[in-house]
């Protein structure tokens, strides 16, 4: 080697290294750079309609799927989202806002999975180190199973199973009287003992979540265990009452403990 050539050499190592010091990019812009790469496969999500991203430790993002009927908001499950919220501050609660019809359930149904792929995906490409959980309740439990599971009851259409990508995003997702349950699967919670009204039929697709995710059912529900006693509709009704503290205690334990980390 000549010993001009090695001169060159040495110069741009020592401009490489001052430059590297040079450029310490906040971690901020880092995250605007890796979005804008990825605008020339597809475009950027709109996060205009989230105002601030929870902390990545000690909090979550809650995303409630109300039951059928419910007025527009987080139903009987957002008390155990706001017990959530009281145990790791910093975290905040949205409502899916679909129908929640009962008659007629098709559309409602796949409308409430249309809109949390919206929320969710939305969410975790806006605020890509914040934690997500996801509750559901009756109708809005299916909504919940089928965003992560994809859809694959007989009667509905057919959607994608977003378990896999969200699960390093999903701190814990809990729901409760899902009319899609089946016995017998590792986040089954509850002593069901018949069968559902929509019986799911690929249930491979949640595992990706599995760790994460728990489904109350109990004995006689009139959705998800086809109870036909006088008492079904009530049994369905009552997890909150039940199973709420532990549902809450469940999500917290996940977040981490809270608050904090
Ligand atoms: C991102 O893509 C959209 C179209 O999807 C385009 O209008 C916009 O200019 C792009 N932004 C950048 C920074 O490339
Ligand atoms: C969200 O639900 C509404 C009905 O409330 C429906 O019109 C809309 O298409 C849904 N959005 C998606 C993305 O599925
Ligand atoms: C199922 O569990 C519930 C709640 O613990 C209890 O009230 C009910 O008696 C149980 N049903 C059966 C059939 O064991
Ligand atoms: C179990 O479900 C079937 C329908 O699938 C229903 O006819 C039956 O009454 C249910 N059994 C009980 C004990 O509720
Ligand atoms: C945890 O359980 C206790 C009762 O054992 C209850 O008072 C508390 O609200 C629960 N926490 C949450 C976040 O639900």
């Amino acid at each position: 080697m000549r010993p001009s050539t090695h001169l060159l050499l040495a110069t741009s190592t020592t401009l490489l290294v001052s430059s590297s010091y040079a450029f310490v990019i906040p971690q901020d812009e880092v995250d605007v750079l890796a979005a804008l790469a990825v605008n020339e496969s597809q475009a950027l999500p709109d996060c205009s309609t989230i105002t601030s991203c929870v902390p990545s430790q000690g909090a979550a993002h809650i995303i409630v799927s109300r039951a059928s009927t419910e007025p527009a908001g987080t139903g009987v499950l957002g008390a155990v989202a706001d017990a959530v919220v009281a145990a790791c501050p910093g975290s905040d609660i949205v409502a899916n806002p679909y129908p929640a019809l009962l008659s007629p359930y098709l559309p409602s149904e796949p409308y409430g999975v249309g809109n949390l792929t919206e929320l969710v995906t939305t969410y975790q490409a806006c605020c890509p180190h914040s934690k997500i959980v996801l509750m559901g309740y009756s109708q809005g439990a299916q909504v919940t199973a089928d965003f992560l599971c994809g859809t694959s009851e007989v009667g509905f259409p057919a959607t994608p199973a977003y378990a896999a990508s969200v699960k390093d995003s999903l701190a814990a997702a809990v729901i409760m009287g899902d009319p899609t349950f089946v016995k017998g699967l590792p986040w089954d919670r509850g002593n069901a003992s018949n069968v559902s009204y929509f019986p799911r039929q690929d249930n491979g697709a949640c595992k990706p979540v599995a760790p994460v995710f728990i489904s109350y059912c109990d004995s006689g529900d009139l959705y998800c265990d086809d109870g036909t006693a006088a008492d079904a509709l009530s049994i369905h009704t009552g997890y909150v009452t039940k199973y709420g503290a532990q549902a809450g205690n469940y999500t917290v334990d996940k977040i981490g403990g809270c608050p904090g980390a």
